[in-house]
């Protein structure tokens, strides 16, 4: 399936909206570049303004070709070196122009270990071409030495209504049916993020061309099971671990669940075995971690396991895939998940009783557990105080009464 994202996206700067103040100083910049005093323009804004595509549209525009680097794999000088020295001995082979871009730099690191920073602080010295460098937060300290090489030109956080305009002209194309409020709603709830808006009408059309009061209330109470999706976007979307650790952060889902929804999506996305194999080591040292954890009741660790499924996960591919995938909850894996839920109940009541009681769990399993439970069944007295006592969630109660 195409992502409409791609299908719909601006070809000429007419069609980038919202933007014409970045849009005229970043042309003016490229048309003259001999006269500029600064190599480059750092072009920051939030995500989904139209950063990356702005560059691209205005390249084709002036008949230029893009020299594209990611900045995730810019990981040491030699290789910049090496990148641009091609690009400048290739010169005579094309007659056409040459724009260079670093997309997403936020990630890169100032110290010298990496030096992805000062790499490209020594690219903007040498280049003979044009550099357009983009970044979402362009305010912390490390990127100081950068700005002061840099032109810097602001992509203000799309109003409601420029996205309106947005996704209006896709549900012409598209010729889906809406109603106006419904599609501003959609609008408003993007939060000033282009590529959100598209990709929520996309999948809210995807069964109908049409777009509804109700579709819109759907997603509102398909908020939980949605905040998932949008976890996993800032995970598989991004190389910037920075970005990525942030991913579960807004998500109410316990982290057995964050780890399925991980598991059932990954190899949707990760399409390189390469980068599959890398993200499926971080997953599973993931689980072996939550196990021992559980077992060993050491909850300061989770922290750990966050890690390694945002930002370890996030870091595990080379460049981020451009292709759509609508993640979705898992199926195969639930069943033995619950299975396994189920027996860790009866792990947690054995655990709690065996607190109290001075024994083992393994004991409190085999002899206590079974003849509690069938008293707990029995005797409506005894459930309260032992509920009580215990402080037994509702689940475990019910997992006793069953
Ligand atoms: N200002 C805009 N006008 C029109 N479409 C936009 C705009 N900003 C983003 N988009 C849509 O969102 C997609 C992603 O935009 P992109 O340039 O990659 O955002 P950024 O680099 O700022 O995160 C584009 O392909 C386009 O479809
Ligand atoms: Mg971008």
């Amino acid at each position: 399936m195409h992502p409409f994202t791609i299908k719909y996206q601006p070809k000429t700067t007419n069609e980038i909206i919202g933007q014409d103040l970045a849009i005229k100083k970043l042309k003016d910049f490229v048309i003259n570049f001999k006269k500029q005093k600064k190599n480059a323009v750092l072009l920051y804004g939030p995500p989904g303004t139209g950063k990356t595509i702005s560059a691209y549209v205005i390249a084709n525009e002036l008949d230029l070709e893009i020299l594209e680097m990611n900045a995730s794999d810019i990981r040491n000088a030699n290789q910049i070196n090496s990148l641009l020295g091609s690009a400048i001995s290739q010169m005579s082979l094309f007659s056409k122009g040459k724009l260079i871009l670093v997309d997403e730099i936020d990630g890169l690191s100032g110290t010298k270990d990496r030096g992805g920073l000062l790499a490209i602080t020594k690219l903007i010295e040498k280049t003979s071409f044009p550099i357009i460098l983009t970044i979402q937060n362009p305010w912390d300290y490390k990127f100081n030495k950068l700005k002061r090489k840099t032109e810097m030109i602001e992509f203000s956080p799309l109003d409601y209504l420029p996205i309106f305009e947005i996704l209006k002209k896709i549900c012409d194309k598209e010729k889906i049916m809406y109603e106006e409020n419904v599609l501003k709603g959609l609008a408003r709830r993007a939060g000033n993020d282009a590529r959100s808006a598209i990709n929520d009408l996309q999948t809210l059309t995807i069964e109908a061309k049409e777009l509804t009061k109700k579709s819109l209330e759907d997603l509102g109470e398909r908020n939980k099971l949605e905040s998932m999706p949008t976890a996993l976007t800032k995970i598989f979307k991004t190389t910037d671990p920075k970005i990525a650790i942030t991913a579960f952060d807004t998500v109410n889902e316990d982290l057995n669940e964050q780890l399925l929804w991980i598991d059932e999506n990954l190899p949707k996305e990760y399409t390189k075995p390469e980068d599959l194999a890398k993200a499926y080591d971080k997953l599973s040292k993931a689980d072996v971690f939550n196990r021992r954890i559980r077992r060993w009741q050491h909850w300061r660790f989770l922290i750990y396991i966050n890690a390694l499924i945002t930002a370890g996960i996030a870091v595990s591919k080379e460049e981020r895939y451009k292709h759509f995938v609508q993640y979705k909850p898992t199926g195969r894996l639930l069943k033995l998940w619950w299975a396994k839920q189920k027996s860790m109940k009866k792990k947690a009541i054995a655990q709690k009783l065996a607190e109290k009681t001075h024994s083992s769990i393994k004991e409190t399993l085999k002899d206590t557990l079974p003849y509690l439970q069938a008293t707990f069944k029995k005797n409506k007295d005894f459930r309260e105080k032992l509920t009580e006592e215990l402080d037994l969630s509702r689940e475990e109660v019910m997992w006793l009464r069953k």
